[in-house]
């Protein structure tokens, strides 16, 4: 039977991986892990918890040992305008925190899926169709970390035989769990605010492209790259994948179509403005396709329908 440990279990993504891999695999067989925040009841009553930290590697060493883990989904992180506000938090969480991932799986022979980031380019990256091979010179903390995260899981691969895969996400749409401190957290707060008050003032100014996803495809892609041919897969750490370009003129714009008394103003913050404006525009998810049969399944238009639908329904009915 697989054992898996997801770390960040409470965060954005872990809260709702974490339930989708019971899901597939049976609750006692997925380790939920999380730092400070409490789990909600959902996430506490369906399978194992524990707090852990990850900075500190006897906490994770031994989970992993206690209930005989073969496979880790190390999430925590500090996302980037977080990290760029406490840089030393930061480099702890996101570069010691997964080398001490990697050093445990080394020992006990996990698997380990980590995401990497569209923050790993920078401006001298065409930001344009961004290919999978190209410069990264991130200008952010959190972006600097995620490159030494590609590279220490491609290098515990080569020299260990550590099966380390990850991807490159995009801005992360979801309605369960808010994220918290990225630059890309507008595209979450969008929908909230046209539902509760059919406005919203913006952080990013309209034109400011950036790719995006919804968390059920988010979730698809790690599930799958976990799943794939390892025959097949040539780049590992990590893969571009995306869903859609948006804005956020983009995004209000199909927001009114259902809610057509929605409107938008705009507050630029410069600290996140100037992070955005360093990441792709697009990216060239091409890898992802051919290697891993990469392919997303809602669109903007099928995102902004289904988002606004479950928000509406959870505020009718908060639980
Ligand atoms: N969504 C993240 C952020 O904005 C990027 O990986 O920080």
């Amino acid at each position: 039977m697989k054992k898996v440990l997801v770390t960040g279990a409470t965060g954005q993504i872990g809260s709702e991986l974490t339930l989708l891999l019971r899901e597939n695999l049976g609750s006692a067989g997925v380790i939920a892990a999380g730092h400070i925040k409490k789990p909600d009841s959902v996430l506490r009553e369906s399978g194992p918890f524990h707090y852990i930290d990850c900075t500190q590697i006897d906490t994770i060493a031994e989970l992993v040992k206690k209930y005989k883990v073969d496979t880790i989904y190390h999430l925590a992180a500090v996302l980037s305008a977080s990290a760029e506000k406490n840089l030393q938090l930061g480099w702890q969480v996101n570069v010691n925190g997964l080398y001490n991932v990697l050093e445990v799986a080394r020992e006990y022979g996990c698997a380990v899926f980590t995401p990497s980031s569209v923050a790993i380019f920078g401006p001298s990256t065409p930001l344009q169709n961004t290919p999978q091979d190209t410069v990264q010179r991130p200008t952010t903390i959190y972006g600097v970390a995620k490159v030494a995260g590609e590279l220490l899981c491609d290098y515990y691969f080569k020299r260990f035989g550590v099966d380390t895969r990850g991807v490159r996400y995009p801005g992360l749409i979801s309605y369960k769990t808010p994220p918290g401190g990225g630059t890309t957290d507008y595209a979450v707060e969008i929908y909230f605010e046209a539902v509760r008050n059919k406005r919203y003032t913006c952080y990013l100014k309209e034109g400011t492209y950036l790719d995006m996803m919804y968390m059920p495809d988010a979730l698809k892609a790690a599930v799958e790259l976990m799943e794939a041919d390892p025959g097949r897969l040539k780049h590992r750490n990590a893969f571009n994948v995306t869903a859609m370009s948006a804005a956020p003129e983009t995004i209000a714009s199909e927001i009114k179509k259902l809610i057509p008394d929605f409107a938008i103003d705009y507050q630029i913050d410069p600290l996140r403005q100037a992070i955005a404006d360093s990441w792709p525009d697009s990216m060239d998810d091409s890898a992802s396709r051919q290697e891993w049969d990469w392919k997303p399944e809602y669109d903007l238009q099928a995102m902004t329908r289904d988002i606004i639908q479950n928000i509406s329904q959870m505020l009718e009915n908060p639980s």
